[in-house]
């Protein structure tokens, strides 16, 4: 297990982290965990406030296929794709690559990108339905932490299953308690979360021998 961060050239989201927890209820929480248009093209308070594609995980793309070194032909699952923005670009960057993707929101997908149509399944993360050692490499980027800690395990797991050695996971994290406090301000959507020590032992509990990074608001 190693960290590495590929999401370094990501451009960084504006956050109010004020106005989202004056704003944060029980109720918007849960409409927020339904994965529906509100949590993606609805107002800021229910997630994103507008998921659009811009391009933006191209460079991401770029270095994920430098990374794995991914080559025509190869197969890449991409788990908690959203509308498969991440699946066109290393598409994109990589001609001949295969990307899939998995989500568990049916609006994402029946809202994706052209080109990912029909590379996108309908699915949690903890169960997915491939064959062991199926894909050259499974990226889960902000996703995990949404889950349990049980399945959250159980979905590493089933990483490990499908490329061994050969994934990304990032998730939300702090290093700090202040950090923490401010993640906690933030949070909408995740189950689990903790400090990087917490999700090496949740890792390694899933003996998972891939790569990760953390998502940390400062
Ligand atoms: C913060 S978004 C990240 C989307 C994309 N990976 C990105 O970084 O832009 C979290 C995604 O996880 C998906 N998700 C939540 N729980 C999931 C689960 N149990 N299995 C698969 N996807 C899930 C949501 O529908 C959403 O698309």
């Amino acid at each position: 297990m190693a960290e590495v961060n590929l999401l370094a050239r990501l451009p960084k989201g504006k956050r109010s982290v004020n106005a989202r927890a004056e704003a944060k209820t029980p109720e918007i929480i849960a409409i927020s965990r339904q994965y529906g248009e509100l949590y993606f093209d609805g107002p800021r308070t229910y997630g994103y406030g507008g998921y659009r594609y811009d391009g933006r995980w191209i460079p991401i793309a770029e270095d994920i296929v430098k990374h794995f070194n991914l080559k025509p032909g190869d197969r890449v699952l991409d788990v908690g794709c959203a509308k498969g923005f991440l699946v066109k670009d290393l598409m994109k960057v990589c001609s001949g690559l295969e990307a899939f993707g998995l989500d568990i929101s049916e609006y994402a997908l029946m809202h994706c990108e052209p080109e990912a149509v029909g590379r996108l399944h309908l699915g949690s993360a903890d169960k997915l339905p491939f064959p062991d050692k199926s894909f050259s490499a499974v990226l889960a980027i902000n996703t995990i932490h949404n889950l349990e800690r049980a399945d959250a395990i159980r979905a590493v797991r089933e990483m490990e299953r499908l490329a061994p050695g050969r994934g990304f996971i990032q998730v939300d994290s702090y290093r700090t308690p202040e950090q923490r406090e401010v993640f906690l301000e933030w949070v909408l959507t995740a189950k689990f979360h903790d400090y990087p020590a917490g999700w090496l032992k949740l890792f390694s509990e899933a003996g998972y021998t891939g790569e990760y990074f953390w998502t940390i608001i400062e």
